[in-house]
């Protein structure tokens, strides 16, 4: 079905784009990203459950911008009702699937949430694309997802699209999970997908449980800056537009079934960014350098804590033409800019149920 003409990208229609997970960290950016782009005149649909990490006023200029082209609907992609609902009600034509349980450390404390949402979410989701769309070729399912899937690295190498799948913790293993359903839908049911599998991402609205913003936060409050073991493990980092962009043009101009890598090629031991965080905020904040970097605290290692992530995207460069935009130091001091410019948004998002978790297992750290 696949080789079909008619399942070209050229064909996708693109008026209706249900995005899931869009009062997310990437999801939100995503949605502001993708307004912004002239050639979209379409309608976008953001379905999110508003767990602890999501927050609709992240969207709320892009709410009383765009008026009626955008929707937000508050709900769960498990409701496989509120599904069809959303798809004949909004006649879906896109699907940008961006929701999940997203935390490393959270899988640990506690797995049964990302099972539920990243797979069973995942499920749900595709089998009402599949239900309603039937034998369309003028739409496209795309699937977010992390290149955690593939694993942990030694000191050399890279993760490529043919890297066999070795999660280790439950987050990355729920992912592959969801990734391993949407190929098999696609494979057996001819449903149009795309996938892709992404680096670590930073920028703003991220929500502050992550390595950057977590850091920033607690720098400015003068708390401990927890590193986990010997602060060695390394992240390829990439600013959360540039991952949007290779997203966006995925769904344009991407084939139907395939699925691709991208990354910042941009590897970082956590401790060198952590100094290097500290050495940007002491500047901000006008506080001398070793004050700052005395916060540094290396505790307990996370269980199964994967070495290094590298990215390889030749594939993405040299097929779509995408290429990261951002320089890592500008960005960083853009995102540090951004949390200092918006702490009420900080304070907001931090006084919910995640402040009672982060109380509960700090203390045990
Ligand atoms: P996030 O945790 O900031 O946002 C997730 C959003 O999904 C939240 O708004 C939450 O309310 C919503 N959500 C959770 N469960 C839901 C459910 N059952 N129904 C509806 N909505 C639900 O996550 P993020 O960092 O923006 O990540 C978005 C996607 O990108 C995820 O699929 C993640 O695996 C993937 N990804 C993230 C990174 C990264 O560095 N953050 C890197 C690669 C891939
Ligand atoms: P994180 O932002 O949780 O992303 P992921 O685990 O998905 O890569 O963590 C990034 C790296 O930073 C990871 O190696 C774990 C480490 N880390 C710390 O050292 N301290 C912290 O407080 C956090 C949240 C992460």
């Amino acid at each position: 079905m696949s080789d079909n003409k008619n399942f070209s990208p050229e064909n996708r229609t693109m008026k209706n784009m249900l995005v899931t997970g869009g009062a997310g960290f990437i999801g939100s950016n995503f949605i502001r990203l993708v307004f912004h782009k002239p050639e979209f005149t379409g309608r976008i649909i953001n379905l999110d459950k508003l767990t602890y990490a999501g927050n609709a006023e992240s969207l709320g200029d892009v709410a009383s911008i765009y008026g009626n082209r955008y929707v937000f609907v508050h709900g769960d992609i498990r409701d496989s009702a509120l599904l069809e609902k959303i798809f004949m009600e909004y006649e879906i034509d896109t699907v940008v699937h961006f929701a999940a349980e997203s935390h490393v450390d959270r899988s640990i404390e506690g797995p049964a949430e990302f099972i539920q949402t990243n797979i069973n979410g995942t499920f749900s989701l595709l089998e009402t694309a599949r239900k309603i769309w039937k034998d369309r070729a003028d739409v496209l399912f795309h699937h977010v997802s992390t290149d955690e899937v593939y694993g942990s690295l030694g000191e050399t190498g890279y993760f490529y699209e043919t890297t066999p799948y070795d999660p280790r913790s439950p987050y990355s293993a729920s992912k592959a999970g969801s990734d391993h359903l949407v190929s098999a839908y696609h494979h057996t049911f001819g449903l149009p997908i795309t996938m892709s599998n992404c680096s670590n991402n930073y920028g703003p609205y991220q929500f502050p449980e992550k390595l950057i913003p977590l850091m920033i936060s607690n720098i400015r409050q003068e708390k401990p800056l927890p590193v986990y073991g010997d602060g060695k493990n390394i992240r390829d980092w990439l600013y959360v537009d540039d991952h949007n962009e290779a997203i966006w043009q995925i769904i344009h101009k991407g084939i139907n079934g395939e699925t691709y890598n991208i990354g910042g090629e941009n590897e970082w031991e956590n401790i060198r960014l952590v100094e290097t965080l500290c050495e940007i905020m002491a500047e901000k904040l006008n506080r001398p350098m070793d004050d700052v970097k005395k916060l540094i605290t290396y505790v307990k290692d996370r269980p199964g804590h994967d070495r290094r992530y590298a990215i390889n995207c030749d594939k993405i460069k040299r097929t779509l033409g995408w290429k990261q935009k951002y320089n890592f130091e500008t960005g960083l001091r853009a995102t540090v800019d951004w949390y200092l410019s918006h702490d009420a948004w900080v304070q907001s998002i931090q006084s919910g149920e995640y402040q009672k978790w982060m109380e509960k297992n700090y203390r045990e750290r």
